[in-house]
Order: structure tokens, then C-alpha cells, then sequence
């Protein structure tokens, strides 16, 4: 098993389109990181795979465009079509699997990069500078769910 936490699985990600955790950096701050399905040798692919998801593999970056900080995945999933990531302020195109943009206003620029590996059809967070913290965004813990800790 790789030396990191795991997070979700190569099918969930595939079967519901991304995934979306919180984890602190090495600043002490929150991050949101998405995880969208990348296949193995698609074009210039950073693709985390293995041999038991025959090919279908997921690559992790920052929930933030580069053009202005927008989040890619605001509560509802990653908008994403044909294997690009679609920002929802301008439209520009990220591909899912290198993390660049080649077109409107986010043009040139390509997306910080968050590193995962994948082992038995398991996603996990492998990079130094992530610490996990849960699935969901940084406000995910808000809401009804906060108040469990309370007993009858
Ligand atoms: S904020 Fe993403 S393209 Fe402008």
C-alpha cells in the first residue's frame, strides 16, 4: 500500500464524475482538491493508475482556476466534458489528465498539481505537502452534520 491516506476509488471517480476532499498544505491553510477520471495514455497524461482498473486511472489538482479563483467544483461536482475540466466563470478548458489550458482567458496556464497514486483500484494522497482532511469542501463540516457530537 502506498505511504498516504486513501481516499476514494478509481470506480467512484469514474462512476461519479470527480471527487472533491480538504486538505491542510504546508502553509497551515485549508486546500480544496478535486480527483477527475484520466485515462491512461491519453496525451501528455500524469495519469495514477494501475493494473487492476484496466487503464482508467485519476489525476488530482487545486479546486481553484488559474485565471481568477474560482472553484471548478462548488458543491456539485466537477463540470467537466470529453476529458476537460470546464472552469464556471469564463469557460476555459483544463485537460483532466496534464492539467493545461490552451484557450480563453485561463490561456497558457496550467493547474497546480496535487500527487496520487493508485493501488488495487485505490486512490491515495501521496504528496508531501497534503495533509488529508475530509471529503468534501472546507465547508463541508458546517451544517446539521456539525452538531452529531452532541448527545441525548
Ligand atoms: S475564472 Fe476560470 S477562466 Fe476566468
Amino acid at each position: 500500500m502506498p505511504a498516504g491516506t486513501e481516499l476514494t476509488t478509481v470506480d467512484r471517480v469514474h462512476g461519479e464524475g470527480s471527487f472533491l476532499f480538504t486538505a491542510t498544505n504546508s502553509f497551515d491553510m485549508d486546500e480544496e482538491i478535486i480527483v477527475v477520471p484520466c485515462e491512461d495514455g491519453d496525451a501528455g497524461t500524469d495519469a495514477a493508475t494501475d493494473g487492476a482498473t484496466g487503464g482508467a486511472g485519476v489525476a488530482a489538482w487545486i479546486n481553484r482556476c488559474t485565471h481568477e479563483a474560482q472553484r471548478f467544483d462548488t458543491g456539485r461536482g466537477v463540470p467537466m466534458r470529453d476529458g476537460e475540466i470546464i472552469c464556471p466563470k469564463h469557460g476555459s478548458l483544463f485537460d483532466a489528465c496534464s492539467g493545461e489550458c490552451d484557450n480563453g482567458e485561463a490561456a497558457g496556464t496550467t493547474l497546480p498539481e496535487v500527487d496520487v497514486a493508485v493501488e488495487d483500484g485505490a486512490v491515495y494522497l501521496v504528496d508531501d505537502e497534503y495533509e488529508f482532511e475530509h471529503e468534501g469542501g472546507i465547508d463541508a463540516d458546517d451544517g446539521p452534520s456539525s452538531t452529531s457530537h452532541i448527545g441525548f
